[in-house]
């Protein structure tokens, strides 16, 4: 199909075909009022593979040479990767006033350890969020720990399941556009400036990440570090109601004693689970797991 010619029509079975393939192999739900958005997205990659029907590419996904490597490509197109920087600020707060607790609570005992602090930003885009994340613990690592002999860690893993995101989340380079969030002073002690109006994410902040594809449908079978503090916005939004309840089971799974759980407000209402409870806030959903 050239790049001038009118795209397929997709009829009501093909796109419940394909819905049902996204579901299956991601989680996220097209509802019908998407369709364009599919069918757009589809035929972009259709004409870069020289495709001319609906059928023949989706029989391709199914197997054969490269239908992995495939996916991987077209799966980068089908999914949302909206995000900015400080995206949702009364969140970032909470997180900030959960790890000035873990910190005050350090700084009270009499242990000598390190405080460590571990974030895991579920569904990370390309990275603003993490990024967000990582200045608000590095300005908390400010304050005079060392008269305890106790010094302060954190490292954040981002995980998605678009490799071009997390490409780009690794290099952590954005235009000034996009950092429209960041004040100029974490502007200047956390980014390099590069040429053209892009900045660059310093080493020091980093060398704190880390990014893993991951599929929140397949955690089960993934490591199971705890952390301190999952964040997972704007993703569950985009899977049905019973799909999020099982995938915020595994966030809990993976919540260390006294860790905090903070989702997108709204994204899953009459969310109990037996280990955790809802933090009483005005505008964001949050939960914290016992113990800690
Ligand atoms: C709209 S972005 C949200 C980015 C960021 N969390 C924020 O709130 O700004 C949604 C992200 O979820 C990712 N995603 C969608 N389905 C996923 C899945 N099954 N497993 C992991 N990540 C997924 C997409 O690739 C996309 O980068």
């Amino acid at each position: 199909m050239a790049a001038y010619e009118r795209l397929p029509d997709m009829d009501s079975a093909e796109f419940k075909q394909w819905q049902s393939l996204l579901e299956q192999r991601t989680g996220v739900w097209l509802s019908e009022n998407r369709k364009s958005f599919l069918v757009t997205n589809l035929a972009q990659r259709m004409r870069e593979r020289g495709f001319e029907s609906y059928q023949e590419y989706y029989e391709s996904l199914d197997h054969g040479v490269g239908s992995a490597l495939e996916w991987a490509n077209l799966i980068d197109l089908l999914t949302v990767h909206e995000t900015r920087f400080f995206r949702d600020p009364e969140s970032m707060e909470l997180v900030r006033n959960h790890a000035q607790k873990i910190i005050d609570r350090a700084a009270e005992s009499d242990a000598k350890e390190p405080v460590n602090i571990q974030v895991w930003s579920v569904g990370c885009s390309t990275g603003e969020e993490v990024y967000s994340l990582a200045m608000l613990l590095s300005e908390l690592d400010k304050q005079p720990l060392t008269n305890k002999n106790r010094n302060f860690y954190f490292g954040l893993t981002g995980a998605d399941i678009s490799f071009p995101a997390l490409a780009q989340a690794r290099e952590g380079i954005y235009h000034q556009r996009k950092l429209a969030g960041v004040s100029p002073d974490l502007l200047s002690q956390y980014f390099d400036s590069l040429a053209d109006g892009y900045y660059q994410v310093g080493n020091g902040l980093r060398h704190r990440t880390c990014f893993v594809q991951a599929n929140v449908q397949e955690l089960e079978s993934s490591p199971k570090q705890l952390y301190d503090i999952v964040y997972c916005q704007n993703v569950l939004i985009y899977f049905q109601n019973n799909r999020r309840e099982q995938i915020v089971s595994q966030f809990v799974n993976r919540l260390a004693p006294g860790g905090l759980l903070v989702l997108g407000p709204g994204e899953l209402n009459n969310l109990t689970h037996p280990l955790i409870e809802k933090v009483s806030t005005k505008h964001c959903q949050a939960y914290l797991r016992a113990g800690g």
